[in-house]
C-alpha cells in the first residue's frame, strides 16, 4: 500500500511516500527556520504562509523523486493534532484536496503517534512499550500499544525540554535552534562545573516533567551552581545545562521501566538527536532503547505516513471533514 504523508503541524512542511509503512521512495521537508530565527521562534502567523507557499512544489518534487504519479497514491495520510492550528491547516486542507480529487481515502493522523512511530521506520520496536518524545513543544512519557495507539503517562508541566535549549541558547546569544548549538558547546565544556537543579518533582508528579528551574538556574543563577575552581564560560554551562536536562528524562524512564516491567523504550522527537542523550539511552543496561535515524528525529512526513498505513490496515479511514486541534489527547485509542 503506498501512502502520501503530509505534515504541517509547526514550522517545518513535510511530504513523503511510504510503502507499507516502511519503505520510504521520498521523504522531503522545507524548513523554515532561517525565517523564525529572526524572532528567535516560530510566529504562527508566518508559519501558516510559508507552508501554503511550499506545500505544493515540495508535493511535486516528493513524486518526482519517487518515480510516481498522484493516481499511484492508496491513501493520503495527514497530521491534524495537536500543532499550531493554522499551520494544521494548511496540510489538511490539501490533504483533502487531493483525496477528494482523486477519490482516494484520507486518515487523520496525530502527530504524538507519528512520532513514536519514526522509531518504527528503522528499527523493530516489540509493543507494548515505552515512548519518550522529547521536542521544542514536548516533553512526553508514554505506554505505546500498537503503531498508532498510545496512553499517556506523564507530560511537561511548564517548559518542553527542546524549548530549555532554545531558550538557554537565547540567553547565551547562540540564537535558534538551541539544540544543535548547545549540543555542540557541551560537547567541549565540563558537565560537572556547574552543579544545576535536577528536578524530579513530587510523587504526584513523579513522570511528568519541569525544565522552567534549570532554565531559571541557568539564566539567573549560574554564579550560584558554580563549582569552586570552575569558569562559567558557555561551554561549561552547556555542558552542565544538557547533563541535568538529559539525566531527568534518563531517571525518569527508568523508574517508569521498572514500575511497569516493559524493557523496551524508544526515544524520538527533535531532542533525540542529542548526543548525550543518545550516548547515555543506548549504553543503558536498564533497558533497551531505539532511536531514530537522526534525519527522523524532526518533523517528517515518513512517519506521518507509516502511523496511515497501519491505521488504513485497520480501517481506520477519516471522514472528508477532518478537523484540526491544537490539543494533545491523553488516550490514543483506535481511530479516536
Ligand atoms: O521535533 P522538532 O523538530 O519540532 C517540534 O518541536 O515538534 O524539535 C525541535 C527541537 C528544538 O527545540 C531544537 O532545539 C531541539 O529540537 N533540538 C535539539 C537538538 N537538535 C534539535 N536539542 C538538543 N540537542 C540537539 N542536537
Ligand atoms: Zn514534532
Amino acid at each position: 500500500m503506498i501512502v502520501l504523508g503530509i505534515e504541517s503541524s509547526c514550522d517545518d512542511t513535510a511530504c513523503a511516500i511510504v510503502e507499507d509503512g516502511k519503505i520510504v521512495h521520498a521523504a522531503l521537508l522545507s524548513s523554515q527556520i532561517d525565517t523564525h530565527k529572526e524572532y528567535d521562534g516560530v510566529v504562527p502567523e508566518i508559519a501558516a504562509r510559508m507552508h501554503l507557499e511550499a506545500i505544493f512544489p515540495l508535493m511535486q518534487t516528493v513524486l518526482e523523486k519517487a518515480g510516481m504519479k498522484l493516481k499511484d497514491i492508496d491513501t493520503v495520510a495527514v497530521t491534524n493534532r495537536p500543532g499550531l492550528v493554522g499551520s494544521l491547516l494548511v496540510g489538511v486542507g490539501v490533504a483533502k484536496g487531493i483525496a477528494y480529487a482523486l477519490g482516494k481515502p484520507i486518515i487523520a493522523v496525530d502527530h504524538i503517534a507519528a512520532h513514536f512511530y519514526s522509531v518504527q521506520l528503522t528499527n523493530e520496536t516489540p509493543f507494548p512499550h515505552i515512548g519518550l518524545l522529547v521536542s521544542g513543544g514536548h516533553t512526553i512519557l508514554c505506554k505505546i500499544t500498537s503503531p498508532y495507539e498510545y496512553e499517556l503517562i506523564g507530560t511537561t508541566l511548564d517548559d518542553a525540554v527542546g524549548e530549555a535549549y532554545d531558550k538557554v541558547s537565547k540567553h547565551l546569544g547562540l540564537g535558534y535552534p538551541g539544540g544543535p548549538v548547545i549540543d555542540r558547546l557541551a560537547s567541549e565544556g565540563d558537565p560537572k562545573s556547574i552543579r544545576y537543579p535536577i528536578s524530579m518533582l513530587d510523587e504526584k508528579n513523579k513522570y511528568n516533567f519541569s525544565y522552567s528551574g534549570l532554565k531559571t538556574a541557568v539564566v539567573y543563577q549560574t554564579e550560584q551552581f558554580l563549582k569552586e575552581g570552575y569558569t562559567a564560560t558557555n561551554e561549561n554551562i552547556a555542558a552542565s545545562f544538557q547533563r541535568s536536562a538529559i539525566d531527568v528524562l534518563y531517571r525518569k524512564t527508568k523508574k517508569l521501566t521498572e514500575e511497569t516491567g516493559i524493557k523496551h523504550v524508544s526515544i524520538s522527537g527533535g531532542v533525540a538527536a542529542n548526543s548525550h542523550l543518545r550516548t547515555t539511552f543506548s549504553e543503558s543496561e536498564d533497558f533497551t532503547a531505539y532511536i531514530p535515524e537522526r534525519r527522523f528525529t524532526t518533523d517528517n512526513a515518513a512517519m506521518v505516513a507509516g502511523v496511515g498505513y497501519h491505521m488504513a490496515k485497520d480501517n481506520l479511514y477519516s471522514e472528508i471533514n477532518i478537523d484540526c486541534s491544537s490539543r494533545v489527547i491523553a488516550k490514543k485509542k483506535r481511530g479516536k
